[in-house]
């Protein structure tokens, strides 16, 4: 049985949705997981004009934890096309880990959210994989045997490098059962992966 974490940041709750969603799939698979946020380093003042919401998972209690895991998938909105000061943050403090090799074979993957369409999801999925590719990290994409991810009859998340939701650019969209399922696919396939490497 592989142990899985879900690492995620979010500020209005899309990503936290599709954490839960990734979890389901490991444990689906007959996994463990963890869902855990990595800190807000926001001032309270900037949390407080943009309506943050506070993050519904327990904090993870610091950078050694990953070394717990098999397997880790982490989760970030888009800020700009790249990951958020949040997530990369907390990344800057694993120089320890990769001191040690302490994440080299484990398995990596990625999940995000943007506002628009295309409003930079695939260079954020890339921002964080290639933090999980430093840290010797073997990654898993969403394969296209996860088959949702095709069509432009509805908007959808997915793409090979992750998972993805969208979320307008009020917020409103929340993420429909295609791109839950993305998550859900990816959380399954990283724990089916890391189980094999790890055996
Ligand atoms: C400072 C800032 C920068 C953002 N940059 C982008 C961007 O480059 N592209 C985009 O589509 N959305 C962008 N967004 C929107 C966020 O990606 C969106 O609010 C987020 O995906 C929602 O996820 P959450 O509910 O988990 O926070 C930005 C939002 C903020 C606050």
């Amino acid at each position: 049985m592989a142990r899985i974490l879900v690492l995620y940041y979010s500020s209005y709750g899309h990503i936290a949705q599709m954490a839960d969603a990734v979890a389901e799939g490991v444990i689906g698979a007959g996994h463990e997981c963890d869902i855990r946020h990595v800190p807000e380093t926001a001032p309270a003042e900037v949390v407080a004009a943009a309506g943050f919401q506070p993050m519904k998972h327990d904090c993870i209690e610091g950078p050694d934890a990953l070394a717990d895991y098999d397997g880790i998938v982490v989760g970030t909105p888009t800020r700009y096309g790249r990951m958020t000061s949040q997530m990369a943050s907390f990344w800057d403090q694993t120089g320890g880990l990769w001191m040690r090799g302490a994440l080299i074979g484990k398995v990596g993957a990625a999940f995000t959210s943007t506002a628009a369409q295309h409003g930079g999801q695939e260079t954020t999925l890339f921002s964080v994989i290639t933090n999980l590719l430093h840290m010797g990290c073997t990654i898993v994409g969403l394969d296209y045997g996860f088959t949702e991810q095709n069509g432009v009859d509805v908007v959808r998340g997915g793409a090979p490098y992750g998972a993805t939701t969208i979320a307008n650019n009020d917020g409103s969209r929340q993420p429909s059962e295609v791109d839950l399922n993305g998550a859900r696919y990816l959380g399954r396939r990283v724990a089916e992966t890391a189980a094999k490497l790890s055996g």
